[in-house]
């Protein structure tokens, strides 16, 4: 792969980004969050995330080699945030859902892809994970909610399992689904969400270098609260868009209706690409909050990824594009 060096446009200033700022706030935060010592030390102490993540038969994967055309020049997200700052509605609709999370039972995980394909299949999600090679990609992560994180993920651009999939020529989008299972996530008892989460993607951006499917981040199988087994990742739009723990990847000819659209369609809509210049109907998106250091800085557009993907659109109705 050729490294790309060049400057991206949303190169923050490194005084944003200093490690006794991070250090500070990240006690700041962990403690408004109630979470101690005492407490990080019970959760590691649980019978799930630790040792899980050791018996995972795919942990030979990682750490996967680095794709230096996506790469940061700011602060990687320290892993216990993210890891415990999460949005992942069937365990609640807090943030601190990461003990919850690890009821999800990622073994065995079957993955159906059906709809308009030559052959509709099942792969076995440990099968899958080694048929493509992965990699790792720095990518940022910028939430509806107007917080921002950066993560290195690691899997493989969504494009090589379309390849995979072998859609036909009608298929016009790519719908993704999560597993419907409210013994195993409670948050799917609450009559009201649409169940299960449901995004899509048209099959032009779908088959976007950037569009990414994260089975892995910081150097291991990817942690249950963010998606596992694997989950999609689309730096360049706002974060509802990034289904997590997939179990079903349609080609269809109509537009997917997302679990977010479904239930408030003038506040969230098919595309959700970051603008700066599009407030949400309640707040305004002009700038983010760097959840590790609190720090506030301006939001921009398709989350700074605008080279990569603008072209995307172009000569579309601008007016939907944004929310
Ligand atoms: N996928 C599912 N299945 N359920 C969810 O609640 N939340 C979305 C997205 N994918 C969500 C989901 C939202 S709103 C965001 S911001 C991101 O996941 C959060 O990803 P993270 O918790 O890994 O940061």
């Amino acid at each position: 792969m050729v490294a790309i060096h060049r400057r991206p446009s949303w190169t923050i200033a490194e005084s944003l980004a200093t490690p006794e700022a991070a250090y500070l706030n990240r006690r700041s935060l962990l403690q408004a969050m109630g979470i101690t010592m005492a407490s990080a030390t019970a959760l590691a102490a649980l019978p799930g995330p630790a040792r899980a993540q050791e018996a995972d038969p795919t942990a030979d994967l990682y750490p996967a080699p680095k794709n230096d055309r996506y790469t940061l020049d700011r602060d990687l997200t320290p892993e216990e945030f993210n890891a415990n700052y999460n949005n992942f509605y069937e365990y609640g609709t807090q943030k601190e859902i990461a003990a919850a999370a690890q009821q999800l039972v990622v073994r065995p995980w079957e993955i159906a892809i059906d709809g308009l394909v030559e052959q509709p299949m099942t792969l076995a999600f440990d099968d899958l994970v080694r048929k493509i090679p992965l990699e790792t990609r720095l990518y940022r992560h910028r939430c509806v909610e107007a917080w921002s994180m950066t993560i290195p993920w690691a899997g493989f651009p969504l494009k090589s399992l379309v390849a995979l999939a072998k859609p036909l020529g009608s298929a016009k989008f790519v719908r993704f689904e999560t597993f419907l299972d409210p013994a195993m996530a409670p948050g799917q008892n609450s009559f009201l969400y649409p169940w299960p989460y449901v995004e899509g993607v048209t099959m032009a951006e779908a088959a976007n270098d950037l569009s990414f499917i994260a089975t892995g981040a910081y150097d291991k199988p990817i942690a249950k609260q963010h998606g596992a087994p694997l989950r999609l990742h689309l730096p360049w739009k706002y974060g509802f868009k990034s289904i997590k723990s997939i179990r079903r990847i349609s080609f269809v000819e109509e537009q997917p209706v997302g679990l977010w659209e479904a239930i408030q369609p003038s506040e969230y809509g098919f595309w959700a690409n970051v603008n700066p210049e599009v407030p949400h109907p309640r707040w305004s998106q002009a700038s983010e909050r760097v959840l590790h250091t609190g720090e506030r800085v301006p939001t921009l557009l398709f989350n700074g990824y605008a080279e990569e993907v603008a072209g995307l659109y172009a000569g579309m109705d601008a007016a939907k594009l944004y929310m």
